[in-house]
């Protein structure tokens, strides 16, 4: 990663010492010490304390921490602590609180509770910054900047409108242009004057009544949050420019367009917490998403759950090796540091329930603190072997935040459309195949990879359509599917049938488009040349195709338009596109995916049993490889021949890898 201080995998996360005294302090140090923590960030919301009255700071009680920290080696992501400011300043200055979309301005109270476009809170946000990077530039343990945490807060006060019709006027020059490509002319919107202009007030999802104008709002609040972030940042920057400066991203990601947000960031971080529920894909697809932003880049895990949270409905506890299988997991899709929310518990406050790595108990003779030693000391093996190791695919599944609002701002066809599940369906199969998959930019070169999927490319892109035909033409495969090519970018519908600019490549148009129940389904008849007949289950959206040079490989097995195509086949140039009309089960994908793999020779990482994931990460050292046991069940590997070194678990005769329940390995292979 940018900037790595030492020659090892992050190991630690958030600490919070400003909350007991220094003989708690002193005990973690030992604590520490046992489990090879060597990067631990501080103070994420200590503003209050940083700053008790308007430009008077005391940073005494910080210096000591650092002070203990660094005479244990331990090192620092100094956080800026601008997350939460401190309640005389919003009552000093109440443009700081954000108003909520029913127009209510909201109290102090929670953090992350502070508008974006406040310039107060930017200018106090900067000062404390610039306060904290003179103090500590020449501390020697400073690792990283950690800015604010987990942006997201959508405001709609006075200065918020103000600053959106600024962003309006700058975007549309004239309000005919803006009228034209909101197309306001349908119930009446037609804007006269850009200072008219009001906030979008959409309460819920049964009230998309405004898409245009939403989907802008959403570009406007991932604008102006990234200048939020660069306001800290450039204070920072200009002090220690050598230190790299980054936030952290929440797990949920939908929000901020992290492409965007992410681009003046010099590492990418994200807080990694699945719900219990979550299959393994849904953690593997946001790590590959992540690795996606600085395309390939390794990253940082910057919080994961050191066991239960207390913030889920229903707070399990994180069953005997799922920490370890976690953090490898992250490791193994690009990684390079595995930092959990919270060193130790607090004894009150909203988390006090939040597991930790010292719980109330104070003690380490605990099954979680077990694992974090057992942890920390294979990271702490592994050495700098695995640093800045990259991810080498041959698919790519493209990815588009603008795409993700704009579909989910459709008032019809199905008020189911969740785009992130819907990658995640297009993922799984790769992932369950482990076949290596990188996430894709819509306006990235695609020329290095073998199969592109895009799942719902609702929205064409600027030169997006261009680059899908050329990428076919050129001999790559494309796989598209249902809500194709519907919408440009200020979300106007195309004239001419979908998928719009992609008809040609695709070889077929789309007629109309059956929203299924959710109880409903249709299916898929495949024949094979040899004239044999499966069948595979669809459901939730079925386009009606007509066929314009594309073949039908399968048709719906029922409904008025049985018999007529719904998988179908078109070659364009050297290349092949495919184009799935309603969304297959599972088992259709995996064949689907197993056959156009093959035709491309595209094979998986190892081969593994079910249940087992297997990845790897190349750099000059070597090709590294992840032997992941999701299940609870003894799984064994057999590694193809060659110069094998077993880094992590144990290799047994014969190339054999033996995975007890939630296990993980990591092996190495030399190069000859
Ligand atoms: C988020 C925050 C942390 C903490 C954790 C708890 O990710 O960034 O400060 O609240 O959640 O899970
Ligand atoms: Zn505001």
């Amino acid at each position: 990663m940018k900037g790595q201080k030492i020659p090892e995998i992050y190991f630690g996360g958030d600490y919070n010492p400003d909350q007991w005294d220094e003989a708690t302090i002193r005990k973690d140090m030992e604590y520490f010490k046992l489990c090879h923590i060597n990067f631990v960030t501080l103070p994420v919301f200590s503003w209050a304390k940083l700053e008790p009255e308007e430009g008077v700071y005391d940073f005494f009680w910080l210096d000591k921490i650092l002070e203990i920290l660094w005479e244990n080696r331990i090192y620092v992501c100094l956080a800026t602590s601008t997350a939460a400011q401190p309640e005389w300043m919003s009552k000093k200055y109440p443009e700081i609180l954000p108003v909520d979309r029913n127009g209510m301005k909201r109290s102090h109270g929670m953090r992350n509770f502070y508008c974006v476009n406040s310039e107060k809170y930017r200018e106090r946000a900067a000062a404390l910054a610039g306060q904290m990077a003179m103090r500590y530039k020449d501390y020697p343990g400073l690792a990283a900047w950690h800015v604010a945490n987990e942006y997201s807060t959508f405001c709609h006060c006075g200065n918020c409108e103000k600053k959106f019709r600024l962003w309006l006027k700058k975007k549309y020059g004239s309000t005919e242009e803006l009228n034209r490509r909101w197309n306001t002319a349908f119930w009446g919107r037609t804007v006269y004057d850009f200072d008219t202009i009001m906030l979008p007030t959409e309460r819920n999802d049964d009230d998309r009544f405004f898409p245009a104008k939403q989907l802008d709002y959403q570009r406007f609040v991932t604008d102006t949050t990234e200048e939020c972030f660069l306001n800290e940042a450039q204070v920072l920057r200009s002090i220690t420019p050598d230190i790299p400066v980054f936030s952290n991203i929440s797990g949920f990601i939908k929000n901020l367009n992290q492409f965007q947000l992410t681009r003046h960031m010099d590492i990418v971080g994200w807080d990694n917490y699945p719900s219990p529920k979550d299959d393994p894909a849904i953690p593997a697809l946001k790590h590959d998403i992540m690795r996606g932003l600085k395309e390939g880049a390794s990253y940082m895990v910057a919080e994961q759950s050191p066991n239960q949270q207390n913030w889920q409905p229903y707070n399990k506890l994180k069953r005997p090796g799922e920490i370890r299988l976690l953090a490898y997991q992250g490791i193994a899709h690009g990684a390079d540091s595995s930092l959990y929310f919270q060193m130790r518990q607090s004894i009150g406050g909203q988390e006090k329930f939040h597991g930790a790595v010292i719980s109330h108990s104070g003690s380490n003779d605990t099954r979680i603190f077990r694992e974090f030693e057992r942890l920390g000391s294979e990271l702490h093996g592994l050495g700098n072997q695995i640093l800045d190791a990259r991810t080498k695919a041959d698919v790519g599944i493209l990815f588009d935040w603008d795409n993700w609002w704009a579909l989910e701002l459709c008032s019809g066809p199905t008020r189911d459309m969740d785009y992130l599940r819907q990658v995640v369906h297009y993922y799984r199969p790769f992932y369950r195949q482990n076949i290596a998959v990188d996430i894709v930019k819509f306006s990235s070169a695609l020329d290095s990879y073998q199969i592109i999927v895009a799942p719902l490319a609702y929205m064409m892109k600027d030169g997006f359509a261009q680059r899908l035909t050329e990428f076919v033409k050129n001999g790559g495969t494309l796989v598209g599917t249902y809500m194709t090519g519907l919408a440009d970018e200020t979300d106007r519908c195309r004239f001419g049938a979908y998928p719009g600019p992609l008809r040609e490549v695709f070889g077929l148009w789309i007629e109309e488009t059956d929203a299924l129940y959710p109880e409903e389904s249709n299916q898929i008849i495949m024949k094979t040349e040899d004239g044999r007949e499966s069948s595979y289950s669809c459901g939730f959206l079925c386009d009606r195709i007509r066929l314009e040079g594309a073949k039908a490989m399968g048709t719906y097995g029922s409904d008025f338009y049985a018999g007529e195509p719904c998988i179908t086949v078109n070659s364009f140039g050297k290349g092949t596109a495919y184009y799935l009309g309603t969304q297959p089960d599972s088992a259709f994908l995996h064949d689907f995916i197993c056959e156009i793999c093959r035709k491309k020779e595209i094979s998986p990482v190892l081969q593994v049993p079910e249940g087992v994931e297997a990845a790897s990460r190349e750099n000059e050292k070597g090709k590294f490889y992840f032997i992941l046991n999701h299940t609870t069940e003894k799984k064994q590997v057999t590694l193809p021949e060659g110069d094998w070194e077993i880094l992590v678990g144990k290799l047994g005769d014969e190339r054999k890898v033996i995975l007890t329940a939630r296990d993980a390995a990591v092996l190495k292979k030399r190069r000859k």
